[in-house]
């Protein structure tokens, strides 16, 4: 019998396990979607962020007195060191917000580089990541918008609380805050997706924690990952009726194009995150009194339960949340990375507590052995 690894004949690695990890389930009989055994039902009705943030990286729940201590030191470190406001200074308004987060991360590792590979380092420089995304997309957003350099170290009670004070110059409502920690929550951890491979497979090289980072924030970027989100609220957009949703809606799926914000890889009857957001997103849009944007996406969902028997994932109802906080649709992708930076952390050292390099193999489908034609012979 042959030890040459199967072949993966179903294509992006559908159905293999690559690995084990004991941060998160996704889709397990009896689990759900958990977070180191907690439902995500639970702690989007129960937790905070930051007590999820802590979960995540330090692998159990904070007591009342770990959890204050926690927020005042991620509170703490909000200041963005002169380099990295240099460097944000210099990327021109048509930079996409993913691409500022990516070189932000990647300029920050450059000046307060990991000093080893141990838990301690991975937990310091995601801490300090987590506390300086919010920071670093919203000091270059008014920089090249209006010239104004913000002061991002403030003392708001949280990172909801923290980016919507940034982005609008003023304290947020707060049912918007609460929407934005339980979106924080839901988008945090969710095992091997792309990103989070991606960020085990640099990891797993023996890289540096940045250089895993900035490869898990080029995976997000893309509309079939995290950038369903902005793609999603660019369709509901479209519609300015849910009968106007309802006939594009229809020409696209004649068509045979992707509607994004639907379908999962790993779940098959529904994403028990996208409930949770949209409970929020429902009542932010009760609370602006909107006709149009929440209507257009409950017909988007409904046509496609009925057309396709397809169900909304996270991106989908995230987004009109996003849109009812007045958050700028380019920045929806960027607020994954504010969370999944969580996830990411906690499976940069569970790899590293068991490395092993991950290099699968390839079938090969080129041509067959062939003689070198010397390049004065080649015509
Ligand atoms: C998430 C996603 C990439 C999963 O991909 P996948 O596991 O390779 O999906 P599958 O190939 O099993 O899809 C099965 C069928 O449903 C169709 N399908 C899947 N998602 C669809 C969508 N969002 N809209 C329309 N059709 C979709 C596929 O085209 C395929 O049709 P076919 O069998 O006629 O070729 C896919 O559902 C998708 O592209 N969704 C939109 C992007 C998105 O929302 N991403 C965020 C995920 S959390």
């Amino acid at each position: 019998m042959s030890d040459s690894p199967k072949p993966n004949k179903t294509g992006g690695l559908a159905g293999v396990n690559a690995g084990e990890t004991a941060v998160c389930t996704v889709g397990k009989e009896g689990f759900g979607l958990s977070y180191r055994g907690y439902t995500i039902e639970d702690l989007a009705a129960k937790a905070g962020f930051e007590e999820v943030a802590y979960l995540l990286l330090y692998g159990e729940l904070p007591t009342r007195a770990q959890l204050t201590e926690y927020r005042q030191s991620l509170a703490g470190m909000r200041g963005l060191p002169e380099g990295v406001r240099t460097a944000l200074e210099l990327l021109p308004k048509t930079t996409h917000p993913m691409d500022v987060l990516r070189t932000g991360c990647s300029v920050l590792g450059c000046l307060e580089p990991e000093r080893g590979l141990d838990r301690q380092s991975a937990i310091k420089a995601g801490n300090r990541l987590l506390a300086t995304f919010p920071s670093m997309l919203l000091y270059w957003y008014h920089f090249v918008e209006g010239g104004k350099r913000i002061e991002t170290q403030t003392d708001d009670p949280n990172i909801a609380a923290h980016f919507l004070h940034l982005l609008l110059g003023k304290a947020a409502p707060e049912s918007h805050v609460r929407a934005m920690d339980v979106s924080l929550i839901l988008y945090a951890e969710h095992e091997f997706n792309a990103s989070t491979f991606t960020v085990r497979v640099i990891t797993s090289t023996l890289a540096d924690f940045h250089s895993a980072i900035v490869g898990g924030i080029g995976a997000l970027r893309g509309p079939l990952h995290g950038g369903a989100n902005e793609a999603a609220m660019e369709l509901i957009e479209l519609y300015k009726t849910p009968d106007e949703a309802e006939t594009g809606l229809l020409e696209k799926l004649a068509k045979k194009e992707l509607i994004m914000g639907f379908g999962h890889r790993v779940y098959k009857k529904a994403d028990p995150r996208s409930a949770l957001i949209q409970e929020q997103a429902k009542a932010l849009a009760t609370a602006a009194g909107d006709a149009t944007v929440y209507p257009v996406s409950e017909r988007i969902d409904a046509v496609m339960r009925r057309e396709k028997g397809m169900f909304t994932n996270l991106d989908f109802y995230s987004a009109s949340a996003y849109h009812f906080m007045g958050v700028p649709t380019p920045m929806f992708t960027p607020i994954f990375v504010m969370s999944r930076i969580t996830g990411w952390t906690a499976h940069v050292i569970e790899q590293r507590e068991k490395n092993r390099l991950i290099r699968p193999a390839a079938d090969y489908t080129g041509p067959e052995l062939r003689e070198f034609v010397e390049i004065e012979k080649r015509g």
